[in-house]
């Protein structure tokens, strides 16, 4: 007797509900790890998807590769069934399948939808009736309709469609962001609402039944491209906010003016004012790349996303700015940058993560080396730096104890664990992009 779809959506529901749904996590990084240790914590048995073997591997043997998430936490996901795999045919065992690979930019800052392609083509042959496949990477408004749903449509052999009715057969496609924010941990992940948008009303309960298992509240928007917007506001709000501060910073710099002191009495304000703060450039995987995302889709609508570009162009130039205050600040001691020994504090985009992708200190460091200067690192979290799709460092982090040896430190990223004090107190040159020095008083400090 064959199931009908019906069947399969109650089914579900009530498998959530039992903690007996088969849930499958796509992509085992930065964001659908974490998930699948909060879906394990809730007792169900999670499967980790992830092209990477080295990941698998390690995930097979209760190891993390992620410094936040200690083996321990691996292990006892282990102890509640979570294993890890690059075998896409086991996607015909879940009953729900959670994409969350990576959305870069390409060459010419356009969308890099590869992987979710590549990932949706792997699926689709192994698509099963009433399965839920729901995308939680970052894209623009448009991409789960547009293009996963046709890939998996086109690409399994049974013929399924998408159902966007209960009574209909066929799988149901659903997009919900992830809101994520690595290293803040005054904000308990379950308590961070989950806003979800479905292709259809069946997508939307279900993908929502399944999200209200692990977060607090779930939040419903009309549709995946809802969805998919929200995700992108968010970001671009951050972006643009912060392109404000890097510019008013620059001209507060002018009239000597504290732009910090500044934000933290304009924060005393009890309503209307969100504080943000000017720093080296933007870093990470959401910040510099999301935005790019909606103005290239704007194009097709004949639209200019100037709020997007210009906070783009701002935020771009603050590692220069950077560089530039070391020139000058080195004039000032009469040296050149040219063959001076640089150290950069913090290769992390922000402070206390093991997360370097797209970071500012990348930038600034390759600018420096190519005004001639010997540059050097250090970070607590990066022994040492191999190569990346945008750079080819091969540098390990030299000891804090050889600080005085160099023309001039940078402060980058502002890692807990620094002794900023201590710092200035042997170093012969600070520049400071992240007002890690406040309230130290010393001349060899420079603040930008
Ligand atoms: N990191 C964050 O803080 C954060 C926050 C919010 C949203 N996001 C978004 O979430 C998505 C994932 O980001 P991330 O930081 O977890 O990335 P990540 O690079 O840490 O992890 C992605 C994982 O996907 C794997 N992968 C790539 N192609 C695959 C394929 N075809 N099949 C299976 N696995 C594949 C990679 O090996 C990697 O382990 C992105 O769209 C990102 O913009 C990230």
């Amino acid at each position: 007797m064959t199931t009908t779809t019906l069947d399969r959506t109650v089914e579900i529901r009530n498998r959530i509900q039992t903690r007996n749904a088969r849930i499958g996590i796509v992509g085992m990084g930065y964001v659908g790890l974490p998930l699948a240790l909060l879906f394990s914590e809730e007792r169900f048995v999670i499967t980790g998807f992830d092209v990477d073997r080295r990941k698998v591997d390690t995930l097979n043997q209760g190891g993390s590769y992620i410094v936040r998430i200690p083996g321990e936490e691996i292990e006892s996901a282990r102890k509640n069934g979570f294993t890890a795999t690059a075998d896409y045919a086991r996607i015909a065992e879940m009953d729900v399948v959670i994409i969350c690979v990576p959305t870069p930019l390409n060459e010419n800052h356009e969308p890099d939808l590869s992987y979710v392609t590549g990932t949706v083509k792997s699926i689709a042959p192994h698509l099963q009736e009433g399965q839920l496949i729901i995308l939680e990477s970052t894209t623009y408004p448009g991409t789960t309709e547009e293009v996963v749903v046709p890939l998996l449509e086109e690409g399994n052999q049974a013929g399924l469609k998408l159902a966007r009715d209960a009574g209909s057969a066929g799988f149901y496609v659903a997009f919900s962001p992830e809101r994520e924010d690595p290293g803040n941990d005054t904000v308990a992940r379950r308590d961070i609402p989950k806003v979800v948008g479905g292709c259809g009303p069946a997508a939307l309960n279900l993908a929502s039944a399944v999200y209200a298992s692990i977060f607090n509240r779930t939040v419903s928007v009309s549709s995946p491209a809802a969805a998919e917007m929200t995700k992108l506001l968010e970001n671009i709000y951050r972006c643009v906010n912060i392109a404000l501060v890097n510019e008013l910073k620059q001209l507060c710099m002018r009239m000597d003016i504290d732009i910090f002191e500044v934000i933290d009495a304009a924060r005393t304000k009890p309503f209307g004012f969100q504080a943000f703060y000017p720093g080296p450039g933007l870093g990470g995987h959401c910040i510099p790349i999301d935005p790019f995302y909606l103005s290239w889709k704007a194009k097709e609508f004949d639209f200019n996303t100037r709020f997007i570009e210009l906070a783009g162009q701002v935020n771009l130039a603050m590692p220069y700015f950077v560089v530039e205050n070391v020139i000058e600040a080195m004039s000032q001691q009469g040296k050149a940058l040219h063959g001076a020994r640089v150290l950069v504090l913090g290769m992390a985009y922000k402070r206390d993560i093991d997360d370097l992708r797209e970071s500012p200190s990348l930038t600034i460091i390759e600018l420096l080396q190519k005004r001639g200067a010997h540059v050097e690192y250090n970070d607590p979290f990066f022994p040492t730096v191999g190569q990346g799709r945008k750079y080819a460092l091969n540098m390990a982090s030299t000891p804090l104890e050889k600080i005085a040896e160099f023309d001039c430190v940078v402060i980058v990223t502002d890692h807990s664990q620094y002794d900023f004090a201590e710092i200035v107190n042997k170093a012969k040159l600070v520049i400071d992009t992240r007002n890690a020095t406040k309230g130290i008083k010393a001349d060899n400090i420079v603040r930008c």
